[in-house]
């Protein structure tokens, strides 16, 4: 809700965040992008000194790649090299060996390790993974073993409330929403010549339906909001909702490869002034006071929640 008084100094809206036990100077997590090549190496040099420089949270991409080659390692370890004291998550398939997710953590020294769920990537690829019997049970293994926390993060389809229990139920309690409305990768396996001729292109729950989903369930967990997260008003949106971060990675890919990394300094500069400014013009001087104002919920989003019999008023977003 805009405030035509808001009685705050831009210069003491405070966007800091505690999560793992560091101190973030924003509420943003570079999201899982990338890893493996020499490209690559380039491009989490680049996101690494922005997470450093910003204070922001970064993911690598998926590690799997680095533990059969080696080689492949200093793509990823390049993001610890560069940023020592930062917030760094490993990534990995929720499908992995536990022993193999231990490895991806202690490649980078990670703060907590990302489990990625990509059931219908895989099913849109025609080279893809077809089954996903005895997840929930790996998942609960390497949450036994992770010497860091498990995030359980979906890829751009999002995570449902009856999924987001079993989940705690094995171990998990921080979760990433990759709900649906950003970066589609059924869109793109299909561009691919993939499995799901353009039918399913609209699969999954937008980002806005899975944080409510998840935040409605009052279970003692942390929710990043993740998957079509754009502009500062998204980013708001989602920590008025309860989210303790927002996640973004399709933004960065287009800004670095059009261009330049340069370019993404300028891009975090101006959305870290509009998320400041949106948070001025609510009069939230910190995230825990945005959390308290009024949360309006309207068109499809409202729509979708009735259906599932969740009530915005009942949540507590603390
Ligand atoms: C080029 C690219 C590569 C990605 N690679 C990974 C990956 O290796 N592991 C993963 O968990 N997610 C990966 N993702 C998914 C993102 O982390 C994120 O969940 C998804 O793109 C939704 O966010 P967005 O709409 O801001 O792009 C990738 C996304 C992009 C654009």
């Amino acid at each position: 809700m805009h405030q035509a008084i808001p009685e705050l100094d831009f210069g003491k809206i405070d966007l800091s965040q505690n999560i793992l036990g560091k101190s973030l100077q924003y509420p943003l997590l570079l999201n899982a992008i990338t890893g493996g090549t020499e490209i690559s190496t380039d491009i989490n040099r680049a996101l690494a000194l922005l997470a450093r420089d910003f204070g922001l949270a970064m993911a690598v991409g998926s590690q799997a790649i680095a533990l059969t080659d080696r080689e492949r390692r200093p793509s990823f370890a390049v993001v610890r090299k560069v940023n020592p004291q930062g917030v760094i998550l490993a990534n990995i398939s929720a499908l992995a060996k536990p022993e193999a997710a231990i490895e991806a953590v202690d490649m980078i020294e990670a703060d907590a390790l990302q489990l990625h769920l990509n059931v219908p990537q895989e099913l849109a690829m025609r080279e893809g993974e077809r089954d996903f019997a005895g997840m929930l049970d790996n998942i609960s293994r390497i949450a036994a073993l992770s010497p860091v926390p498990v995030i359980a993060k979906e890829v751009g389809f999002g995570l449902s409330k009856e999924s987001v229990q079993l989940l705690f139920s094995a171990g998990v309690s921080l979760f990433d929403t990759g709900g649906q409305g950003g970066t589609n990768f059924i869109v793109i396996e299909d561009l691919r010549q993939g499995c799901f001729g353009n039918e399913l292109d609209y699969w999954g729950l937008p980002t806005a339906v899975s944080l409510a989903e998840i935040i409605s369930l009052g279970l003692p967990v942390k929710v990043i909001a993740s998957g079509g997260i754009r502009t500062a008003v998204d980013a708001a949106k989602a920590l008025c909702m309860g989210a303790e971060l927002v996640g973004m990675a399709g933004p960065l890919v287009k800004h670095y490869v059009h261009q330049g990394p340069e370019s993404l300094f300028k891009f975090i500069e101006q959305w870290i002034y509009r998320l400041k400014a949106v948070f001025l013009m609510t009069s939230s001087p910190n995230i825990a006071a945005i959390r308290e104002k009024p949360l309006i919920i309207l068109g499809h989003t409202r729509a979708w929640l009735e259906a599932r019999h969740i009530d915005c008023r009942l949540w507590s977003r603390q």
